[in-house]
């Protein structure tokens, strides 16, 4: 089969069991001038046989298939050609498969069923963003630049350039978004610098609630404004809260979250750095190209987990993740929420299970936290001597000290020296104060 290069056409293989939805894939795609269909297999190993023939520069794979299934080949077909881009496809309530072909490689689901529109603009987005990617690709450099900057254009990070720190649990409910809210005021306590507090947990932000802030103005406000977002723009939407700190506050709608794309995320962000020193990103537990924006823009990305084995599972499999995606060790963090000495699996025993350092250690408070969701302020400016915010103020302090040496004043932010984010040695730190003692 002879296949052109035709200039900018993304050339996709179809790779799926039934031949009715091989035909439906095709016929969803006939009209898209931009995409080319290039040739279709009905299993894995079809898929990967035609991978390696055709070098599509999609593979849009079916995760159940007869013989090797779509994960086993995706995985093959990243390890073989990491230029050719994977679409999953999947059916409602397979939440694992989703986690899994991710391990694998892929770079974005779809679920089923879909439409044409869904279907064509998610091949052209994960097509952009694999082009973007090589571009960016990193040239060998003195201080080696993590491999991570695929959406953006690789720019040594400058201090006065805002850190974004980012909060994530694969799991829901752990505490996410309790602690991006009392990290970002610790933040703003502890260096009193420019913080802002981003909701990018879409469909179910409750960041506005934590805070008792009004929701009049939200993300959706910006990404349905004309043209691109800026400080103007960005001063009339954000929420201010007696603290200092500036909130993005979520849509108010679940059904508004589909608004916000990847590219308003990352074009909300690089506003942000520029206007703020911390940004703090609360981020829900939908894996997606939103999601990996946020990771690739991130310079920390802190894994929150309970002492749970169930939440344990999912951050081994987060780490995993990260480790394919080439993050460097230490941008990735993990914190111990909820933690109960007395019921939960020792610290120590947890390293060891999922192979990752915890850096730090919030215990569990049920009374503090419960009175901070009721009044509507949370636990950091009430509490302040308590364990749970201690290990907070701690969590603060640490991620301060990463972005600007101890011995350099607060207004190191202006100091034009080019240093890399992290020194390429850097180790995660040193876990911080257990329940903000010792
Ligand atoms: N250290 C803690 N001790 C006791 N309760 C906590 C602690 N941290 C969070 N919680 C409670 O756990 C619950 C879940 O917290 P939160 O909403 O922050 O989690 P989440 O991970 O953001 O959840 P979701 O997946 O819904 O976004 C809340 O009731 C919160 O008050
Ligand atoms: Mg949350």
């Amino acid at each position: 089969m002879s296949v052109t290069r035709d200039n900018k056409k993304i050339r996709v293989l179809i790779v799926d069991d039934i031949q009715e939805t091989r035909e439906n894939l095709k016929k969803l795609l006939y009209f898209e001038d931009d995409i080319e269909i290039i040739g279709a297999a009905s299993n894995g190993r079809e898929g990967v046989e035609q991978t390696t023939a055709l070098k599509p520069d999609i593979v849009l794979m079916d995760i159940n298939m007869p013989g090797m299934d779509g994960i086993q080949a995706s995985e093959l077909i990243s390890q073989q050609d990491p230029n050719v881009q994977v679409v999953m496809m999947s059916v409602q309530g397979e939440a694992d498969y989703l986690r899994r072909s991710m391990l694998a490689g892929a770079r974005e689901f779809l679920i089923k069923p879909f439409s044409s529109e869904e279907l064509a603009n998610s091949l052209r987005r994960v097509h952009q963003l694999a082009v973007t990617r090589r571009a960016a690709a990193p040239a060998p450099a003195p201080v080696a630049p993590p491999p991570d900057a695929e959406y953006v254009q690789y720019v040594p990070r400058k201090p006065q350039v805002g850190k974004i720190i980012t909060l994530f649990s694969p799991k829901g409910g752990v505490g996410v978004s309790t602690l991006a809210v009392n990290l970002a005021l610790a933040l703003r306590e502890e260096t009193r610098a420019r913080v802002a507090l981003v909701d990018a947990s879409l469909q179910f932000g409750d960041v506005g609630v934590l805070l008792n802030l009004p929701t009049s103005r939200t993300i959706a406000d910006v990404v349905q404004a004309k043209g691109e977002p800026d400080e103007e723009l960005m001063n009339g939407v954000l929420a201010a809260h007696s603290s200092g700190l500036k909130v993005l506050v979520a849509p108010p709608q679940p059904e508004m979250a589909e608004l916000v794309t990847h590219e308003h995320l990352r074009a909300i962000l690089t506003l942000f750095q520029k206007m703020f020193d911390y940004i703090v990103v609360d981020t829900g537990k939908a894996i997606n190209d939103s999601l990996l924006t946020v990771f690739d823009l991130a310079e920390q990305i802190i894994l929150v987990s309970t002492g749970e084995m169930s939440a344990l599972k999912d951050a081994k499999l987060f780490f995993e993740v990260t480790q394919k995606l080439e993050y460097p060790p230490s941008k990735t963090l993990l914190i111990l929420n909820r933690y109960d000495a007395k019921g939960d699996v020792k610290a120590k025993d947890i390293e060891a299970i999922i192979k990752h350092p915890i850096t730090g250690i919030v215990p569990r408070d049920d009374k503090a936290t419960a009175l901070a969701l009721t009044r509507g302020i949370p636990v950091v400016l009430t509490q302040r001597g308590i364990p749970f915010s201690q290990a907070v103020l701690a969590m603060a302090r640490m991620l301060k000290r990463e972005q600007a040496p101890a011995a350099a004043p607060a207004s190191a932010n202006k100091n034009n020296s080019a240093a890399p984010p992290a020194a390429p040695d850097s180790k995660p730190k040193k876990r911080f104060a257990l329940f903000g003692r010792g």
